[in-house]
């Protein structure tokens, strides 16, 4: 086999309590990438549609994982890749993330699989690095495990996958601004205090202990976060009314998808989900601020062949 053309999940990352730590993959978001053998050393991004983004190795996200990937073996040839965008860079749903964690599923994919998932996800953390300037694991993780996935430790990386109630559903309203993650992570704090840490990791626990079991009401409670979303939460038109308002709709919680502007809600059940859908709509469209909405399954795959 000498070329696949692979599905990249959308992710948000953070749910809320887990900032840096947990995320989980979307099943109908997502980038198309295109990887392919080649008889010329390296890695060569030959096209990339749907958003203007650098065809240079090194500038590009998909391009530095993938290199960092080669650099771990020895390999006669190298590597082409088109790169078909579908989500859009700033918002949210970690686009970096699918390029840089497609990059790497696909090349290993068409080695063998010499590499596990963990170390995939170490590669691809270097197109993080080179996208905000962080080498996070939270978005990455995700897209290449599918499910929920919890980063117990960056040193050494320890990536825990978590189970995933089957009739989980996310809605996800992106704003068309751009918010870019090097940015609203220059305005976060460096210390919180320890009743902030005492509320965000009861909730964290809480919140695997309600993916594993299925608690979908123990979920909700714990959808909650007292150190970042205070913060970022500003820079999102109608936040506060957004999170009210699915509530009442129904949904199990909602808050701030990775860095923003993009806002996600988890609901039990696809037609809670499109209910919320409908509830975000309407706050929205008086704003004036143009959206998209996306109602998902849970990928429970992670970066497919398509
Ligand atoms: N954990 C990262 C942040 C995710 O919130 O900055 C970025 O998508």
């Amino acid at each position: 086999m000498g070329e696949i053309r692979v599905f990249c999940p959308a992710t948000v990352a953070n749910v809320s309590c887990g900032f840096d730590v947990l995320g989980l993959a979307l099943e109908a978001v997502g980038d198309e990438m295109v990887v392919r053998k080649s008889t010329v050393k390296g890695v060569k991004i030959t096209k990339i549609t749907g958003q203007e983004l650098p065809l240079e190795t090194e500038k590009n996200v998909a391009g530095v994982a993938a290199t960092r990937l080669l650099q771990q073996l020895e390999h006669e040839g190298g590597f082409e890749m088109e790169i078909h965008k579908k989500i859009k860079p700033g918002s949210g749903i970690g686009s970096s993330a699918a390029s840089a964690a497609g990059a790497v599923w696909g090349i290993n994919h068409l080695l063998g699989n010499p590499f596990s998932n963990r170390d995939l996800v170490e590669f691809a953390m270097q197109g993080e690095k080179l996208a905000s300037g962080v080498a996070h694991a939270d978005n990455v993780a995700p897209a290449i495990f599918g499910g929920f996935t919890l980063v117990r430790s960056y040193e050494p990386l320890d990536i825990i996958p978590i189970h995933t109630p089957k009739n989980l559903y996310a809605t996800v309203i992106h704003p068309q601004i751009e918010v870019k993650t090097s940015d609203s992570r220059k305005i976060l704090k460096t210390n919180i205090s320890l009743a902030q840490g005492i509320r965000q990791w009861g909730n964290l626990g809480g919140l695997v202990a309600g993916l594993f079991t299925e608690d979908y009401q123990l979920i909700g409670r714990c959808l909650e976060d007292h150190v970042i979303e205070p913060i970022r939460s500003i820079l999102i038109p109608k936040f506060d009314a957004i999170k009210t308002e699915v509530k009442k709709a129904g949904a199990l919680g909602s808050g701030i998808s990775g860095s923003g502007p993009s806002i996600f809600a988890l609901s039990q059940g696809e037609e809670t989900a499109k209910r919320v859908a409908r509830t975000m709509k309407e706050i929205y469209t008086p704003t004036g601020v143009e959206f998209d909405i996306h109602v998902s399954p849970i990928s429970l795959s992670g970066v497919r062949t398509m």
